[in-house]
């Protein structure tokens, strides 16, 4: 059986994250994980914080702490919320862990080593009143094209012209305003891409078909481009130090600049990946309490003793050329020549954006729902519901206050809650609580196991193949056979007249409760685990159920409990205060 090892994209340490950021990757990553770990597979679930970069910088400036603080602070908010999300992380790591920083540096040695990486001299916007190199987008000033005055210095918002820091007029610090900036020389490592391309277009070709179009099409739009080489490294202070000293020579037989390239550091597009690899070193270090063997977590990473794994990487559309072109990149050039390659990516899950109200969410522009304003309006099973069952898989998708109160009480409330409370109610009250022993099926019940049987293998293989919302239409599906089967075979008038036939009715629906808590916990975990405790079965790992025996999972003479109410419907008021609260269709930006 193969083991699965899954990562998310990596969230931005800063600021919470929206429901957008949720939908796009950790949360479809967190279903997948735990439907595998149903299945009774070996899983590996790895995240962390993206951690480094001149925005971290920034913020950490603002909130007066250093990098350092701030992003422990932030890392221990977001590993918070997304506890309680579920999230079911192996390990939430970070991006500046010591681990990391050793990974990134042992590869970028590999890659100068192997002549992949070449030093270049770039002309870099230094601002003397910040007394700091400035990314291009922290340069502001006039755009030479359309006169527009805020235009940025990658790119002009109002004509959209892909812009350099050097082209604008009157250019001044996003940082600041001064307008004491200059053009400096400054060496820089570029990482030569180009080398691969045809190698990465082969392999991408090679997937057409079997990963989503978006993923396929975005990745060779990028090599129809022109693959240019990459700078990887940038002049700034909080990042992974590039420590060129203990470097060899590269083929051309040329050791680094090391002073040229001191004082530098990654770029957070380049160690960023790394930590995937990096987290699950910290994940086997922290199991170990101390240091771990390197083979407990290359086993999940370097081959052949990672042959029998499949590797799902999930997130959002913005981030596939970086999965697709920039770390592969940086893989194929470390495993050149190298006797224990390290794993490629073998499945890549891309999603569209998940809007807010036809607008995107925003995190600078505070637009739209946030983790943990979410969490104080609602329990998580409900947003991980909605969520999931509007993925942004095939198109953008759009969150609305009214859509989400309508499919919320429609799907939780009445089918499921509503079946769930009904029969556990009813053998609270007329089976004293006890799962009736005798009868045998009748048409009604072999036609129900046929059905639930065909349901679950389609549910079964929709979430093998990572189609989650025709996965979740599945599993209401079934809580819609659930249902239908209760109203025709009525308990509540057969026990008048044929008080075995209503036996058989009620522990067929009971049965029916433990399927929905088992296959119903990839999406709404907490839920799940309260509805199988009714009825005394666990839920998780290993408790797929398997289509054959889908309906045998309680023992007749058990004892049930009806649970509290499991989803309160939600109410029109709140809808009208939530609007008010986070906006409503006028927020869709022009
Ligand atoms: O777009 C983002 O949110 C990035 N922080 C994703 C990084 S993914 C990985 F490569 F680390
Ligand atoms: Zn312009």
């Amino acid at each position: 059986m193969s083991r699965i090892l899954i990562t998310s994209a990596l969230p931005y340490i800063n600021g919470i994250k929206h429901l957008g950021t949720l939908a796009g990757s950790m949360l479809p990553a967190d279903v997948y994980a735990r439907f595998q770990r149903g299945r009774g597979r070996e899983t590996l679930y790895i995240c962390a914080t993206d951690e480094h970069g001149t925005p971290t910088e920034l913020a950490a400036a603002e909130a007066g702490l250093d990098p350092a603080t701030f992003c422990a602070n932030a890392h221990a908010v977001q590993a918070d919320l997304g506890a309680r999300f579920g999230l079911s992380w192996d390990h939430f790591g970070r991006s500046s862990s010591p681990q990391n920083h050793l990974q990134t540096q042992m590869f970028a040695r590999q890659l100068w080593e192997g002549g992949f990486l070449e030093e270049r001299v770039t002309q870099q916007v230094y601002s003397r009143a910040d007394r700091r190199f400035l990314p291009d987008r922290y340069v502001i000033g006039t755009c030479p094209h359309c006169g527009y005055e805020s235009a940025r210095g990658d790119q002009c918002e109002n004509c959209t012209r892909v812009l350099d820091p050097a082209d604008l007029l009157h250019p001044r610090s996003a940082v600041s305003g001064s307008t004491d900036i200059e053009i400096r020389d400054s060496k820089h490592l570029f990482l030569r891409q180009s080398l691969f391309s045809d190698r990465l277009r082969e392999g991408i070709e090679a997937r057409k078909g079997r990963w989503p179009l978006l993923v396929t099409s975005i990745a060779l739009k990028w090599l129809d481009e022109g693959l240019q080489d990459r700078g990887i490294t940038r002049d700034l202070d909080w990042g992974v130090p590039v420590n060129a000293a203990d470097w060899g020579p590269n083929p051309e037989g040329r050791t680094p600049d090391v002073e040229g390239l001191a004082g530098k550091v990654f770029y957070v597009w380049f160690d960023a990946p790394i930590e995937y690899i990096s987290a699950t070193a910290e994940w086997a270090d922290a199991r170990a309490g101390g240091k771990a063997a390197d083979a407990d977590w290359e086993r999940w990473w370097r081959q052949p003793v990672a042959d029998d794994v499949t590797y799902v990487q999930f997130m959002g559309k913005d981030n596939v050329p970086f999965h697709t072109v920039g770390f592969p990149c940086t893989l194929m050039g470390v495993n050149e020549g190298a006797n224990a390659p390290w794993k490629l990516v073998d499945e890549l899950k891309g999603f569209n954006w998940l809007d807010y109200y036809g607008g995107r969410f925003s995190t600078s522009q505070n637009r739209g729902v946030f983790m943990d304003q979410a969490l104080e309006l609602l329990p998580p099973d409900y947003w991980r519901w909605w969520i999931v069952a509007n993925a942004p898989e095939t198109s953008d998708a759009t969150f609305v206050w009214e859509q989400f109160q309508a499919q919320v009480n429609a799907d939780l409330a009445d089918v499921l809650g509503n079946f769930v409370n009904r029969i556990l109610k009813f053998t609270e009250t007329r089976f004293e609580g006890v799962v009736p022993a005798g009868g045998v099926d009748g048409p009604l019940e072999l036609k129900l196991r046929a059905d639930v049987q065909a349901k679950l293998v389609e549910l079964t293989g929709f979430m093998e193949a990572r189609e989650f919302r025709k996965s979740s239409a599945a599993l209401r599906q079934l809580w819609v056979l659930g249902n239908q089967y209760l109203t025709e075979a009525a308990p509540w008038t057969a026990l008048k007249t044929d008080p075995e036939r209503a036996g058989v009715a009620v522990r067929t629906g009971l049965n029916l409760v433990a399927l929905f808590a088992r296959v119903a916990e990839p999406f709404i975990p907490f839920t799940a685990k309260v509805i199988g405790e009714s009825v005394g079965v666990g839920v998780g790992p290993g408790l797929w159920p398997d289509p054959d025996r889908a309906l045998e999972l309680l023992t007749p003479g058990q004892t049930v409990k009806a649970p509290e109410v499991l989803f309160r419907k939600i109410e029109d008021t709140q809808v009208a205060e939530w609007r008010e609260r986070f906006g409503g269709p006028e927020v869709i930006p022009a």
